[in-house]
């Protein structure tokens, strides 16, 4: 595959310390507002690696739906990723601007967001995304394609005399907040920039780390 052995030229242009700001949301904003200007496709899908029972890693793509005192993002609580969040908190979150010759790695821990937030998120949903939320019991098998439109078609039927779709108590927000937050830019020569944030109390400790 030819793929596999390309080497693309990451070009010169650097992530200096002095270009980067003293908070690392603030400097995550920047580069999200980057990715959105330059044209990313999703710009905010991260991979987010949780732990699960057996102490093994899984990961998935969720996108990021708010950014505060952490990276929001919205799902089934009882999904595979919920279940294994119940148990281990303790998360990872890769955004890949590979275009950009950028990533970000997130590392953290996820705390469900409160009903409130997660309701009002829900609010703002197309009412299609609003149904299926009802009707996928996310991660379980199903027998076949036509089985869960069956389900969908149902949820639709229940609530078709309703003006809103209510929020599914399984359903709702987590906020990962970060411990350390890692700024990636390719360079040439695989010679490339990691400025690296890591929490030192109220505020944040920055360093380079070899590429
Ligand atoms: C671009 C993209 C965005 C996605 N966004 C979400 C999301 O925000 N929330 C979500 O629950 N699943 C999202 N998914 C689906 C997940 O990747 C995954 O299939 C689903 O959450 C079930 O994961 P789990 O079985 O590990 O819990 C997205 C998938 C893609 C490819």
């Amino acid at each position: 595959m030819d793929s596999l052995s390309r080497h693309e030229d990451y070009g010169s242009l650097p992530l200096e310390e002095a270009d980067m700001v003293a908070n690392p949301f603030d400097q995550f904003a920047t580069w999200l507002k980057d990715a959105e200007e330059f044209g990313i496709y999703e710009p905010n899908a991260m991979v987010l690696g949780t732990i699960d029972d057996n102490g093994r890693p899984t990961a998935r793509t969720v996108l990021l739906k708010g950014l505060d005192t952490g990276f929001q993002f919205a799902t089934n609580y009882l999904s595979r990723k919920g279940h294994a969040l119940d148990g281990e908190p303790a998360v990872t979150a890769v955004f890949g601007w590979y275009k950009m010759h950028r990533q970000v790695i997130i590392e953290g821990n996820a705390e469900k967001v409160t009903p409130d937030e997660s309701s009002e998120y829900f609010a703002t949903r197309p009412r299609g995304s609003q149904v299926a939320a009802w009707a996928s019991e996310q991660s379980r098998p199903i027998e076949s394609r036509a089985a869960i439109e069956d389900k969908f078609d149902d949820a639709e039927e229940r609530f078709a005399g309703e003006a809103d779709v209510p929020r599914p108590p399984h359903w709702g927000g987590y906020r990962i907040v970060p411990s350390r937050i890692e700024f990636w830019k390719g360079r040439s020569n695989r010679m490339h920039d990691r400025i690296v944030y890591t929490r030192d109390g109220d505020s944040w400790a920055v360093e380079r780390l070899q590429p």
